[in-house]
């Protein structure tokens, strides 16, 4: 067997990456080796600053310190037990959980599909037990644009046909409708009793940062209550602090039904995820009819733990608060005389430029390349956006820093 020396060139991870992996990502070509917080070094040594932190994943920085004490420490005592067992760490994680965000109950899982998978089939068995509707006929509403994950339920009701083409027979149950029209949703509502659910991103991420109408999240709400129907947020990528909030539902007075957590509530550095619901909605879930190996695991529960402690002790939500604004007034000032900016938008530090060409333009992942060769990584989504997300932990002074390289890369691009 050949040995994959520890030194490797970036030619040389690309290749093997290309050679041995399947082609089902097309990263910017980057070679990444170490991090520590707003930071990323490639394998020659060169840094850049992260503006993607893993699609909101690293909100807590690369490497923080209190998160990998706890990954390290747990990791000497037990790291799986499976809940055939009851460990230690998961009933004091649950009680954290509990006390920060107010459910009752939490599921906890692993990737953000399976808890996008989880609230699914949480959301049908209570139309099933509680709402009375009859045996698999329970519906879920989404929107159109929507992202949820990967796997063969959630590209059902996907969109997006790079998500779903070529992967049909694709699960039935599921409503779409427009984002950001709480109308379209009352009338689905009103004519059909089988809706257990709808399901809906508080600001769709990797649709390009599209943020609705302020009180959209507060009329949906209204809606299903009034129709006896679960509101379901998926905070996957909008939680943990990312825009300004604990949850970007908290902007709204909307509290959802069922909140869907993954990504940053490790801080990156194991795949945690988890779904929050009260009494009435996850009992309806008995032993032996849903679950995951490695959900719960106490490894898992210590780092989500201390990952979230540190979005509290370093205030993080305000700092995504305070430095989104900055981040969105200078490169609104800026897109006033750079013909390639036709929009600025977003929330706290989640925020996207809509460059000034077509979806199918290359124009986009350049600009990316040349903010890669300026020390900054960002990544495109659909085509002409562009993401801005950097670690919450980026200071003002690295922010303004990380500003000049975005606007110097703009102003000496040429088509
Ligand atoms: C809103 C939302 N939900 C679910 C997911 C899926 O998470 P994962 O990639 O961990 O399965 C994502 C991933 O980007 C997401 O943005």
């Amino acid at each position: 067997m050949t040995q994959v020396s520890d030194k490797i060139s970036s030619a040389k991870a690309i290749e093997l990456e290309d050679k041995y992996g399947a082609h089902n990502y097309h990263p910017l070509p980057v070679v990444l080796e170490r991090g520590s917080g707003v930071h990323v070094w490639d394998v020659e040594g060169k840094r850049y600053f992260d503006f993607l932190s893993a699609y909101s994943a690293v909100n807590q920085g690369h490497c923080h310190p209190d998160i990998n004490f706890a990954l390290t420490e747990q990791s000497r005592n037990l790291t799986l037990t499976s809940r055939a067992f009851y460990n230690s760490a998961l009933g004091p994680f649950e009680k954290f959980m509990h006390d920060v965000f107010g459910y009752d109950k939490v599921l906890p899982m692993n990737t953000g599909a399976e808890a996008v998978e989880t609230a699914l089939k949480l959301a049908r068995r209570w139309g099933y037990v509680k709402k009375g509707i009859a045996e698999n006929q329970a519906k879920i509403v989404v929107v159109n644009g929507n992202f949820h994950g990967r796997t063969t339920t959630i590209i059902s009701f996907s969109s997006d046909p790079d998500s779903y083409a070529g992967f049909g027979p694709y699960t039935p149950g599921f409503i779409e409708i427009p984002y950001n029209d709480a109308d379209a949703l009352a009338k689905v509502l009103k004519d059909d009793d089988s809706i257990c659910a709808f399901m809906v991103e508080p600001i769709q991420g990797e649709a390009g940062v599209f943020v609705p109408d302020e009180g959209y999240l507060a009329a949906c709400k209204k809606h299903c209550e009034e129709n006896n129907v679960l509101f379901i947020a998926d905070e996957v990528q909008t939680g943990i602090a990312r825009t300004g909030k604990m949850l970007a539902s908290d902007y709204e007075d909307c509290r959802p039904n069922v909140v869907i957590l993954g990504k940053a509530i490790s801080g990156g550095v194991l795949p945690i995820s988890a779904v929050l619901a009260d009494d009435h909605i996850m009992l309806t879930i008995k032993p032996g009819e849903h679950g995951s190996t490695f959900g719960g695991n106490p490894l898992a529960c210590k780092v989500a733990e201390a990952a979230l402690q540190v979005v509290f002790d370093e205030n993080l939500a305000d700092n995504a608060m305070e430095l989104g604004k900055v981040f969105r007034d200078e490169l609104t000032k800026f897109a006033e005389s750079c013909e390639l900016v036709t929009k600025v938008r977003g929330k706290g530090l989640l925020n996207a430029i809509i460059v000034n060409d077509t979806p199918d333009s290359k124009t986009a992942w350049n600009l990316c390349m040349k903010l890669r060769d300026n020390g900054l990584l960002a990544k495109p989504t659909h085509g002409n956006i562009i993401r801005f997300a950097p670690p919450l932990v980026i200071t003002k002074a690295q922010l303004m820093e990380c500003l000049e390289v975005i606007k110097k890369t703009f102003s000496a691009y040429e088509k």
